[in-house]
């Protein structure tokens, strides 16, 4: 695993904004996982600036996104389709039918999972993945379980995780009690992936996904076993590393 130490989370969303902007450049017709959340919108942002100045293009991006929640129409200010437009689509040249969120109004979830997986699977997996970890270190939503999940599925949030995003519901009642979210099969299938963390609040997590015991009870260790994950976080994050002399 390769860890870029940032000082802070703009230094963090600076860095991995580069790392996302290097596979683009080099990978035109690359497809993306993308994430939603506090994490990415710095490197959006960047981004987005980099692409009004000229200097990356996504016209030929492909993009799938690791999650929704179940129940949010994508007009929904918190579901993550209206995240993913409202903080990078809209704003790049990135084709709308080369986007995929999943849907969180299907009628049928279970054919729905299964044609997101073989969508991923026919394009080879993911060039490169983005992630952000939740405080109980799940990734996407696979959450804290005595078990991974392979493929795409319905999943129950956690009540920490429900607790986590009240922040952005008007109460914690509005938020939804679950997610369709991409499995650690497609994760862990992906070519290359980007672990981005930030804030104290994630140190514990980050500790014991780079350290701890390989555990379905911290979704994000079974990233121990990927071949090829770019870790960037700021000192907040990696303070528990840096604690246990870990050399960052
Ligand atoms: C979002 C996602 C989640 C978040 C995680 C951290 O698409 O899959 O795993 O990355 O909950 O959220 P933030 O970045 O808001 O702290």
């Amino acid at each position: 695993m390769r860890i870029f130490r940032e000082k802070d989370y703009d230094a963090m969303s600076r860095r991995a904004a580069s790392v996302i902007a290097g596979e683009v450049v080099h990978n035109p017709s690359c497809l993306l996982g993308l994430a939603t959340g506090s994490t990415p919108e710095g490197a959006y942002k960047y981004l987005v600036d980099w692409y009004k100045q000229g200097l990356i293009s996504f016209k030929d991006v492909l993009s799938v996104n690791l999650d929704e929640y179940v129940g949010l129409a994508p007009t929904h200010d918190q579901s993550y389709r209206y995240f993913m437009q409202s903080n990078l689509f809209d704003h790049v040249d990135i084709v709308p039918e080369h986007t995929r969120v999943p849907d969180g109004l299907t009628k049928d979830a279970k054919a729905f999972c299964s044609e997101y997986d073989a969508y991923i699977r026919s394009k080879g997996y993911v060039d490169m993945q983005l992630l952000g970890i939740g405080r109980n270190g799940h990734i996407g939503f696979n959450e804290p379980d005595d078990h991974f999940v392979k493929e795409t599925h319905v999943v129950d949030l956690a009540e920490s995780t429900i607790d986590a995003n009240a922040r952005f519901f008007a109460t914690r009642d509005d938020v939804p009690k679950q997610a369709i979210s991409m499995g650690i099969g497609a994760i862990m299938g992906a070519k290359k992936v980007l672990l981005c963390a930030s804030g104290e609040d994630k140190a514990d997590a980050i500790y014991n996904s780079v350290c701890g015991p390989i555990t379905p009870k911290c979704p994000g260790s079974i990233l121990q076993l990927h071949k090829n994950v770019v870790l960037v976080a700021d000192e907040a994050a990696l303070s528990k590393l840096i604690a246990a002399g870990v050399e960052v």
